[in-house]
């Protein structure tokens, strides 16, 4: 048996952003057309600059307009992204092919603005070029650009995917701006995990993390060697693992182990953030964090164990024998919610942190049924007072409980895990998951099933007869009355988790 001493280590290694700058520019900053007109191109650029975001832009294009001037080319490859303002006139234009097939060719991060221009009205436009390049009558003419068709074909089908934000009438262009440049050093960040001035600031706010480094011979031998019968469960990058630690003191600590599947690339990066957010952030309702080991490829994370296991597997059980009871099971969801306020509100005056994952198998049960929730790998940090908070290209999560509109746009806001936790709700109410394989029909995907129910006034037919006993009626036109507000398509009609918080509160006054 090892026996480990408790003593905290302090470790700057365990950030997940490092890196050098190996370009010139951060941005190169490529426009056209009418915006120029109303300099907003302009004043972006010097907003830009202002943050300290080294920046290519050559102002002579407002007078020239169309070319792709030779230069540039060496400008785009130097620099590690580019902001492309996408406006009318502009998209359908040939320098606009020309320019994005280049910068689509060199950079991983394109961050579009639409200029009073709608994302289709780019689709439509590509449509529109595809028609005329196919219409060319004249043959010679149409070998003789063979390559450049090519070029601009690849170019089109890329375009026609690149997500980013919108700045309609509606919207004022300062605000725009401001929002704009705080997105844009989230996308740099995580396109190159290199420190910029906003994770200077955003570290200046972390509390110290709290990092307990465990040799990797400890956790193999708790977990007796990753056995079989210490298995709890599989996860996306890895298996859980049941393990009992000694301590100098001799008191022993029952643990659950993630042990990071090394052969999977991907949870590399999952393991950095859920160690930084856990070794900073604790709260009652958070998993409890002890832990971690980063030793020759061995990469695991360690927990406090939770005896009642997640969620889900209460969900899952049809029979349901043993499982929280409703008043339990109201304050799993408040814990949950009080959890996410955290999250959302009190991590940091700046900041605050999107967990992305919110489901029940990522809700933890301890002896008494107190709620943790848990599993940060996919968790962001992004500027609080922000609407949109961060663009995150490849939406992740887990269908049946992901925003559709974050599915939709690749935009990431607070308001995605109030959608999550609304599924989470009526996955409780309903006592069943919100995927339900077995089913068919409509039966199947609880967050299209309970809002329809919940608007024919049908609720009854779907919730679990065990909770129809018991739940007051009051209390059940509250539960739900929030529960479908939170699945509101339009993300400015959900509300806030701190408002979820006082209404779950309130719904357990009248319960008891
Ligand atoms: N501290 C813990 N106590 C008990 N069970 C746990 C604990 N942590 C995780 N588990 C179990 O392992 C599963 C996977 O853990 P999770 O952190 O969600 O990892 P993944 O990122 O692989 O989904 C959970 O759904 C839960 O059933
Ligand atoms: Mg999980």
């Amino acid at each position: 048996m090892v026996i480990l001493n408790h003593t905290k280590q302090r470790s700057s290694s365990s950030s997940p952003i490092h890196g050098h700058n190996k370009y010139k520019y951060d941005v190169f900053l490529s426009f056209c057309s009418k915006d120029t007109g109303r300099s907003f191109t302009d004043h972006l650029c010097n907003a830009i600059k202002h943050a300290n975001i080294t920046t290519f832009f050559d102002d002579d294009l407002i007078e020239t307009g169309v070319y792709l001037k030779p230069g540039w080319e060496s400008a785009i490859k130097a620099s590690r992204a580019s902001v492309v303002v996408l406006s009318e006139n502009y998209a359908d234009s040939q320098w606009c092919l020309n320019g994005l097939a280049l910068i689509l060719k060199q950079h991983l991060t394109v961050i579009p603005i639409f200029y009073h221009v709608k994302p289709s009205f780019l689709e439509d436009a590509m449509a529109r070029y595809r028609r005329v390049m196919e219409a060319m009558t004249n043959e010679d003419k149409r070998s003789q650009l063979a390559e450049k068709i090519d070029r601009w074909n690849k170019a089109c089908t890329q375009v026609s995917t690149l997500k980013g934000m919108q700045l309609g009438f509606d919207r004022r262009e300062t605000k725009f701006i401001q929002d704009f440049v705080k997105h844009i050093y989230h996308r740099l960040r995580i396109s190159a995990r290199t420190p910029l001035p906003l994770d200077r600031r955003f570290h200046r706010e972390m509390k110290q993390p709290n990092l307990f480094k465990i040799p990797f011979q400890a956790i193999k031998s708790c977990t007796q060697n990753f056995s079989e019968t210490n298995f709890i469960a599989k996860g996306g990058y890895g298996r859980v693992y049941k393990g009992i630690f000694t301590w100098a003191n001799h008191v022993n600590q029952l643990v659950a182990v993630k042990r990071l599947d090394v052969t999977g690339l991907q949870g590399n990066k999952e393991f950095h953030i859920e160690l930084t957010i856990l070794s900073q952030y604790q709260h009652k309702n958070i998993v409890r964090f002890i832990g971690f080991c980063d030793e020759n490829k061995e990469m695991t994370l360690v927990y406090g164990y939770e005896s009642n296991g997640s969620l889900d597997k209460y969900l899952r059980n049809t029979a349901k024998s043993g499982g929280p009871s409703w008043p339990q099971l109201l304050k799993i969801c408040i814990d949950v919610a009080s959890a996410l306020d955290y999250l959302h509100n009190h991590v940091a005056e700046k900041h605050r942190i999107i967990h992305r994952d919110i489901k029940s198998a990522n809700i933890l049960l301890d002896e008494n049924w107190n709620a943790k929730l848990a599993d940060f790998g996919l968790a962001r940090i992004g500027l609080a007072n922000q609407q949109n908070t961060m663009v995150i290209t490849n939406p992740a999560g887990t269908h049946g409980y992901c925003d559709p509109q974050y599915e939709k746009t690749g935009f990431l806001t607070k308001e995605s895990d109030v959608y999550s936790f609304g599924v989470v709700l009526f996955e409780v109410l309903c006592g069943r998951l919100a995927c339900a394989l077995n089913y068919h029909d409509e039966q199947r995907f609880l967050h299209h099933l309970a809002p329809t129910c919940y608007k024919k006034r049908e609720l009854d037919k779907i919730i679990d007869p065990r909770i129809k006993k018991d739940i007051k009626p009051r209390v059940l036109s509250k539960f739900s009355a929030i529960a479908y507000r939170c699945l509101h398509e339009t993300r400015e009609e959900r509300p806030t988790i701190a408002e979820v918080v006082f209404q779950l509160k309130k719904a357990m006054k009248m319960q008891v």
